[in-house]
């Protein structure tokens, strides 16, 4: 699939900006605080409903106005579409001009893998960041995933509440059988999902990961969490409610699972270099890209925000070849010199963005 066109409005520090993209390669350069994270970050908003870094909808509004409009028009093989998003007091999502009840309604129409510049230290902070990542990807290709994940996020806050005011206010126990009931059907669904996409992602690792370290290196990739069936995830619940009530929140569940990886059999939270940080992320967003491409049948569009600069001239390359027929869009500080001639070039200056021609070099 790819992204015909984007049009902005008081979004970011954009007032008013269209850009029509190629087929291939799209390339934004510009010093830095120019906007051109703020051109990914509109499209990511128009394919996942929500920003990946702002914490509230209304930060994307220019701050000198009071409302925000992002339009994206993309083609598929079967179909062209168009997602609008009107950010105000609340947000309104429309998809071909009819407006959606429910974020779900738009995930799998745009398509996308995104390179954040923050995912390659996933595996040096914590693990609420790699469920995100894993919670983020597999949304995108099953949207009953995301209903069940945020109605086992609310009952949790529900819960913990509650101890708290078991504990303080001497409430009775007894409210919790049945949110425990509920949450370990929602986790139910939640595990089957996270299962599911971390076997495709191990299909598909492997070789990946062997071919960017030159046969060098084994990736493996584990999935833990805490539930195994639903009547021992109740158990566990259950068996854990009184210590739930000391500390006031709900210490096992599926919102501690986590994402191991190994780098020949060792730890790479513990004992992974930089560079293999680096290549390991590489490896699981190209492992992303297979994966949406067996199920959608087409490539999703590839964003990546300030990745090339990570890599040399050959391994930008090399990285291209391996990633072609797919639409690319690039935000750097350079100018890049590439050799592929299917770009389009955009520089992105005080909040314009114009398109550069480029003459061929002979
Ligand atoms: N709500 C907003 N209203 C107006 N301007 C904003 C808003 N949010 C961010 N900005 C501005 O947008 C600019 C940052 O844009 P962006 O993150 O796209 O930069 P960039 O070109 O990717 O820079 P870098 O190369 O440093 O990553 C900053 O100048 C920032 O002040
Ligand atoms: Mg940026």
């Amino acid at each position: 699939m790819y992204i015909d066109k984007i049009k902005m409005q008081n979004f970011r520090n954009y007032v008013e900006q269209e850009i029509t993209l190629g087929k291939n390669i799209n390339i934004f350069y510009g010093n830095n605080a120019q906007g051109k994270t703020n051109i990914l970050e509109a499209i990511y908003m128009s394919a996942i409903g929500k920003s990946y870094r702002a914490g509230k909808d209304r930060e994307v509004i220019n701050v000198n106005k009071d409302f925000a409009k992002i339009e994206i028009s993309y083609a598929k093989k079967d179909r062209d579409g168009k997602v609008k998003i009107e950010i105000s007091n609340k947000k309104m999502i429309y998809l071909n001009d009819i407006k959606v009840k429910k974020i779900s309604e738009i995930l799998g129409n745009i398509n996308i893998v995104l390179f954040n510049p923050d995912d390659i230290n996933i595996f040096k902070d914590g693990p609420s960041k790699r469920r995100r990542l894993l919670d983020i990807m597999i949304s995108q290709l099953r949207p009953a995933y995301l209903y069940n994940l945020n109605m086992y996020e609310k009952t949790i806050e529900q819960r913990n509440n509650y101890l708290k005011q078991i504990k303080f206010e001497n409430k009775n126990d007894e409210m919790l059988e049945i949110w425990d009931r509920k949450l370990s059907d929602y986790a139910e669904v939640i595990n089957f999902y996270r299962k599911e996409f971390v076997q495709k992602l191990k299909e598909k690792i492997e070789d990946i990961h062997k071919k960017i370290t030159n046969n060098k290196e084994k990736v493996r990739i584990e999935y833990i969490s805490d539930f195994t069936d639903k009547e021992e995830f109740f158990k566990l619940l259950e068996k854990n409610r009184k210590l739930d009530i000391i500390k006031g929140y709900t210490v096992k569940g599926i919102h501690r699972d986590d994402l191991k990886l190994y780098i020949n059999e060792n730890d790479i939270e513990i004992y992974g270099s930089q560079g293999q940080h680096r290549s390991a992320i590489l490896s699981i967003k190209l492992s992303e890209l297979e994966i949406i491409k067996d199920e959608i049948e087409e490539k999703p569009v590839l964003l990546l925000d300030d990745f090339m600069s990570e890599l040399d001239k050959e391994r930008r390359e090399s990285f291209l070849e391996d990633v072609k027929d797919t639409q690319i869009i690039i935000t750097c500080t350079d100018k890049l010199e590439l050799t592929n001639e299917n770009k389009k070039i955009f520089y992105v200056e005080n909040r314009k963005c114009r398109r550069k021609k480029y003459r061929l070099k002979k």
